[in-house]
This record gives C-alpha cells, sequence and structure tokens, in this order.
C-alpha cells in the first residue's frame, strides 16, 4: 500500500468526504483482513479531519465492544440503550449530539469530548456495530458529516466486515 495523499482542508467537507470514500475503497482493495482495513479507514478519518477520537464499536455477546479506533483511550463495554452509541444501536439510526453535557446518558470517555456523532454499520437488516466520532468543539457535526460519515459506514459495512 502506497502513501495516500492528504485530502486538502481547501476543499468543501462534502468534497473531502467523496475523496476520503475513495481512499476508504483503496485502503480495502485487495486486503483481507478486515482488522487492517478498519485500522487503516480509522487513520485515514483521524488523519484528515479534525476529529478528537474516531472509531468503531462492534456488536458482540449483546454489548458493543470497542474495536479499532484513533485517539484517546475510550470506553471498552458500551451496553444497548446506552450512552449515545448503545442508543444509536438500539434504533438503529444515526444520532448527532451538538454537547454531550445535554444527551441524557452520554457516557464520557473524555472529558475533552464536547459533540458527538454516531451511526450505525447495517449489515443486511442488521446493525453490526457503530461509527463514533467525537469532538473538542461544541455543536461541530453537521448534514455533511452525517451523510459522509454514513458513506464510510457503507463502505465499512461492505469492505471490512
Ligand atoms: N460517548 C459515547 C461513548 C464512547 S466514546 O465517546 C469514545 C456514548 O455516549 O456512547
Amino acid at each position: 500500500m502506497s502513501e495516500l495523499p492528504t485530502i486538502s482542508k481547501e476543499l468543501s467537507k462534502e468534497k473531502r468526504y467523496k475523496a476520503a470514500c475513495a481512499q476508504a475503497f483503496a485502503l480495502c482493495n485487495g486486503e483481507p483482513n478486515f482488522i487492517a482495513k478498519a485500522g487503516n479507514v480509522m487513520a485515514l478519518l483521524k488523519e484528515n479531519f479534525d476529529f478528537l477520537w474516531v472509531g468503531i464499536y462492534i456488536v458482540n455477546n449483546n454489548a458493543l465492544n470497542l474495536f479499532v479506533f484513533q485517539g484517546p483511550v475510550a470506553c471498552t463495554q458500551i451496553e444497548h440503550g446506552k450512552g449515545v452509541c448503545g442508543t444509536s444501536w438500539s434504533n438503529g439510526a444515526s444520532i448527532i449530539v451538538p454537547n454531550v453535557d445535554e444527551f441524557p446518558g452520554h457516557i464520557a470517555c473524555s472529558s475533552a469530548s464536547k459533540s458527538e456523532i454516531v451511526v450505525p454499520i447495517i449489515k443486511g437488516n442488521e446493525v453490526i456495530g457503530v461509527l463514533d466520532v467525537d469532538s473538542t468543539q461544541l455543536d461541530f457535526f453537521d448534514e455533511d458529516d452525517l451523510t459522509g460519515l454514513e458513506e464510510i459506514a457503507n463502505i465499512l459495512a461492505n469492505e471490512v466486515f
């Protein structure tokens, strides 16, 4: 795997996500190991967007288990319906949290996290995990992040898992 070009911060966020999706496909192409692929996709996102933390929790034994991530250490187990991640899992829907202090039951892994977005990873009709992203800024995530990260979650479902 050769080095991938940095995605220009001059581009609109929509275009940066488009470029990130193309690079995510390239990273997965020809690589059989799902941990290697998932790890590289998280590194791609952390390197090109101003995220505090980006990672995957996977459903295992009726809980979400911490899988590959980039950023500060994080909680390892999240119950169904708990926190932002467990709520996204139980609803099968994405959640944007502009201020984590205002989300009932938010699980704080890092005191530096101020806003968050969680997108379910859906394979067939089943939520197999969630993609979680945290920011140090309040109200950091918008519709472009939602669309872009849902596309990344699709790539994870189809090309990684
Ligand atoms: N805040 C999440 C927990 C995971 S960390 O942010 C990495 C939640 O409430 O589910």
